[in-house]
């Protein structure tokens, strides 16, 4: 493949077109309409993007649910899960997040749910796409050294994620995909109950805390988090994402300052 090559398909991965219809190209465009009278449709069954979608054989929930379907069907299954088996269980069979048909793995969780501290992060890249585990790449190697850095590794830590597919060329959730996996992430809070919740970076905290400013405008206090599974608040921090810190490290000392808040809430 020439270099031009795969920087269009690179650009066609980030714009979300992940998958290829036909083995061949097809010019939808050059395709004129036909009337037949075998046929009710007015489309020429050469326009194979109109055909009705094949049956996809789903131990669970089809992938072709509306997102307003997608999300009720993933509250009915968190609803009735009374353990973190029982949901990760659910959430492997669980079928109505598209981007689980483009991802290789499930990405439930990592480390101690009895620890009392709860990361969450915002989705599986391409590593913890490959292995199942969430932070085993690059940002998961700066995020070990930061908990370190505060006397906390993955056995004082339980660490997941607000999206448990990899997005197609890594690209941010969408809404949908958020409001779809939101049911099981609220259920995997109230669960593992921690003493303290930390999210990770802008798409966890817009989607738990529903507040839209920027991490540096929110980071520095704690918040109280609550979701209709909970019988209590659960005291929450919020820190910048460790891939933002790779990418912006001059940002590690407003980091650094954040870990030590956590720390001494911790320690008191
Ligand atoms: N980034 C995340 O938000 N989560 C992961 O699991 C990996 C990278």
């Amino acid at each position: 493949m020439n270099m031009d090559n795969k920087a269009l398909l690179e650009w066609q991965l980030a714009a979300g077109a992940d998958e290829a219809i036909d083995s061949t190209p097809t010019n939808y465009f050059t395709i004129k309409p036909h009337i037949s009278n075998e046929n009710t449709s007015i489309l020429s069954p050469q326009i194979k993007v109109f055909a009705p979608a094949p049956q996809i054989t789903t131990v669970n929930t089809p992938l072709h649910l509306s997102p307003t379907a997608a999300s009720s069907a993933a509250r009915e299954l968190a609803n009735n899960c009374s353990s973190i088996a029982e949901l990760e269980d659910a959430l492997r069979k669980f079928d109505g997040c598209a981007i689980k048909k483009t991802a290789t793995k499930t990405v439930f969780a990592d480390g101690n749910p009895q620890a009392g501290v709860m990361l969450i992060g915002e989705a599986p890249g391409a590593q913890e796409d490959m292995q199942g585990i969430p932070f085993c790449g690059a940002s998961g190697q700066l995020l070990d050294k930061m908990l370190l850095s505060i006397g906390l590794d993955r056995t004082k830590t339980y660490i997941s994620n607000t999206i448990f597919w990899r997005p197609p060329g890594n690209r941010q959730p969408n809404e949908t995909e958020i409001a779809t996996c939101l049911p099981f992430v609220e259920k995997h809070i109230a669960l593992v109950s921690p003493k303290l919740l930390i999210l990770l970076g802008g798409t966890a905290t817009t989607a738990l805390l529903k507040k839209d400013q920027s991490i540096s405008r929110l980071r520095g206090k704690f918040y109280d988090y609550n979701n209709e599974y909970l019988n209590s608040l659960i005291k929450t921090a919020l820190i910048y994402h460790p891939s933002y810190l790779l990418r912006q490290p001059l940002y590690k000392k407003q980091a650094w300052q954040d870990l030590l808040l956590i720390k001494h809430f911790l320690e008191n």
